[in-house]
């Protein structure tokens, strides 16, 4: 691992020691020193996971990692999908290949570990649902105590089962994830409480990687990379991989970073509509795709940065056109996703119709969660079965062939 330094986004004080928050209570980045000079030959003989990294990762020895196997998906091209909103190289990056089925390892894997270095007893964190099924994991794996704080009723089957069966304790609020997470910085105070949410600059760390794999698969940048927005930490998370490939001279160019949002639940892309630098909190945000539910994300600076920055876009996408484009990623590219994943999908036509992208650029979209995490959305919104009264096969077939 290389030194590293933690910085304030806010108030600019740095810190050489480990901890969560500036004391103004402001976010924090990790900067690294001194990173050795010969990073890809470290980095060439190692499979591709979250670890290939690791001297651009904040552990101080691999002996400390708790590790579930995160990392390494697999990058689709996507060529029937491609076909139909006429782009020539579309990607997928299939994040619901990792261990819990979400990105949300990437970060956890380094979090928890980070946690461990703490000498942390108990961890805790507010979920719309896949932080909570990834804490509770790696938390398992590790022997540690866990916490999830979850907006009441507003949590996908899969993913609170996953909470459940690794033994976290669960607090359901009768709120919004906005409002968990306020209960959560709050808690936290409590030093005995290490918190994992993406306020954790650590956790973002290992989200980054997503980053650092895609120039690794595909070999080189691609023109741009659309991501589903939430909390914000992962669009943010992914814009510092990219720059930090730069930084250290493995890159020479950055990908547009383009954040897709729900129509009910789209701060960031409302204030990058208004060519705003800070957001108006949503009051009540709604959308089918529970994991971006989310009015008041805490990342917002980090994403309107990324997104202003790297001459990037943000757009919103109508519940309908979720659904729409997960069944169409699961129907063209047998690829199921849950429906927050879909929105990157969903956001493509936007982007041709607004003219951001071109049909010859090479496009990567993240898929975050399986969609096995969401199995109610499927079976409510699409009922494909064909009921038949008969046991004759005769019969059965006539039925289908009719
Ligand atoms: N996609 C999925 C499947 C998610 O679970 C999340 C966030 C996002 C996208 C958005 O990522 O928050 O970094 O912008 N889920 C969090 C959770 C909030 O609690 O599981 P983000």
């Amino acid at each position: 691992m290389a030194k590293y330094r933690l910085k304030c986004i806010e108030c600019g004080l740095t810190y050489d020691d480990d901890r969560v928050l500036c004391s103004c209570n402001g976010l924090l980045d990790v900067s690294y020193l001194n990173p050795p000079s010969d990073l890809r030959s470290r980095w060439v003989g190692r499979r591709i996971s979250v670890w290939r990294y690791f001297e651009l990762l904040p552990v101080k020895s691999m002996s400390n990692i708790v590790s579930l196997g995160e990392g390494g998906t697999i990058l689709y091209r996507c060529g029937r999908i491609g076909e139909y909103f006429g782009l020539r190289e579309l990607y997928v990056k299939n994040e619901g290949g990792n261990p819990t089925g979400s990105f949300k390892d990437r970060g956890m894997t380094v979090g928890v570990s980070k946690a461990v270095e703490h000498g942390a007893s108990a961890v805790i964190c507010a979920s719309t649902g896949n932080t909570s099924a990834s804490l509770a994991a790696y938390a398992a794996r590790a022997g540690l105590k866990c916490f999830v704080i979850l907006p009441h009723g507003k949590v996908a089957l899969g993913k609170l089962s996953q909470a459940v069966i690794y033994g976290a304790n669960i607090i359901s609020i009768k709120g919004s994830f906005d409002e968990a997470l306020k209960v959560v910085r709050g808690m936290a105070e409590d030093h005995r409480l290490y918190i994992l949410n993406s306020i954790n600059p650590f956790r973002l760390e290992g989200q980054k990687t997503t980053a650092y794999e895609i120039y690794d698969q595909l070999g080189s940048i691609p023109d741009v990379v659309v991501v589903p927005v939430g909390n914000a930490g992962n669009i943010s998370a992914i814009f510092k991989g990219f720059m930090e490939l730069k930084q250290y001279r493995l890159t020479e160019s950055i990908p547009r970073m383009v954040g897709v949002q729900a129509e009910g639940a789209s701060p960031i892309v409302n204030a990058f509509r208004e060519g705003l630098r800070h957001i108006e909190p949503i009051e009540n945000p709604e959308t089918v795709a529970t994991a971006i539910r989310i009015g008041n994300p805490v990342n917002w600076r980090r994403a309107l940065n990324a997104i202003y920055s790297s001459n990037g876009y943000a757009v919103s996408v109508s519940d309908m056109e979720i659904l729409e484009a997960q069944k169409l990623l699961a129907r063209l590219e047998g690829i199921f996703v849950e429906p927050a994943s879909a929105a990157s999908i969903a956001g493509l036509r936007k982007l041709l119709e607004e003219k951001v992208i071109d049909r010859d650029e090479h496009i990567v979209c993240i898929a975050t969660g399986h969609g096995l995490k969401d199995p109610d959305v499927v079976t409510r919104n699409m009922n494909s079965t064909i009921v038949v009264e008969s046991k004759d096969a005769s019969e059965v077939v006539k039925k289908l062939l009719k």
